[in-house]
């Protein structure tokens, strides 16, 4: 049997940037864990495409951000629930960029309320960018990828897709129905996308955060009262920073992972173990 290389294939050139040469785009990624992980892909050697929706000058800040990293990058607009916008940020990508070798299907959000107070519009706004927009953006994104085929100095994969999903693609989530609907959703997208691409060496794998230190759930941590019960729920006893999603992401999308699809990361502090049963049950 052919030993394997120990180092990816693209890192030949610096070791420090596996993803030199290669393409990325991060949907959400003018804030929160979006944000930090185009910081990172950006760290890594790759071009970044920052998507948003809404305030553009946080885009270009990180765009900026990246730039000083000595990467290129680019913002584009566009609500990756609505399939036109998709076509169109894609096409301008492609158009500057030449090709997308890693999409992070990020951008996500929460309308929460109680199961017989949710309305139709809560439910599908949540459903609509957290499920139809990682559809949408992984359809345009394969497309790609199947015209182009792997170029074995850039990777040993043809692309790679990275959802974010969260602990509650698993854990029931009262309150947030919608949300949770979503990500178990997501689990299934990404776990059938895997299967049915691998043939094309493109790989699709999830990473699943818990409670991150984000804007998405400020009231769980920026109190100390709040803060304590959230804690509760964290074994590590810690919450979480969008770098510790971020260097999982970047992992995923090197070839240093090339084995793994179909797999979901959790990044939880150990929030998925059931911590009630430490000391219960
Ligand atoms: C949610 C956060 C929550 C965390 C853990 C995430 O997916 O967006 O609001 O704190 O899960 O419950």
């Amino acid at each position: 049997m052919a030993a394997l290389d120990v180092m990816p294939a693209s890192s030949s050139a610096d070791p420090r940037r596996p993803l030199q040469n290669q393409k990325a785009l991060v949907t959400g990624a003018n804030s929160g864990i979006g944000e930090a992980c185009a910081l990172a892909l950006g760290a890594a050697g790759a071009a970044v495409v920052v998507n948003y929706v809404s305030h553009p000058e946080e885009a270009e800040r990180v765009v900026g951000l990246i730039r000083d990293q000595g990467s290129e990058a680019i913002a584009l607009r566009a609500d990756v629930s609505r399939e036109n916008e998709v076509q169109a940020m894609f096409a301008e990508m492609i158009k500057k960029f030449g090709t997308i070798d890693v999409l992070v299907n990020n951008a996500g959000l929460q309308q929460d309320a109680p199961f017989q107070e949710m309305t139709l519009q809560q439910w599908a706004t949540v459903i609509g960018v957290n499920l139809t927009g990682q559809f949408l953006c992984a359809r345009d994104a394969v497309r790609e990828f199947l015209r182009r085929g792997v170029v074995p100095a850039v990777s040993r994969a043809a692309g790679k897709i990275i959802c974010m999903s969260s602990v509650h693609e698993v854990i029931p989530w009262g309150g947030h129905v919608n949300y949770a609907s979503s990500k178990g959703g997501v689990m299934q997208l990404m776990k059938s996308m895997a299967q049915e691409l691998a043939p094309k060496k493109i790989r699709v794998n999830s990473v699943a955060p818990g409670a991150i230190k984000t804007p998405i759930n400020r009231t769980a941590w920026d109190t100390p009262e709040a803060l304590t019960t959230l804690l509760k729920l964290i074994p590590d006893q810690r919450i979480g920073e969008p770098e510790d999603i971020a260097n999982t992401v970047v992992w995923l999308a090197s070839d240093l992972s090339d084995y793994i699809t179909g797999a979901t990361i959790f990044v939880d502090g150990g929030m998925t173990l059931y911590p009630g049963f430490a000391t219960g049950g």
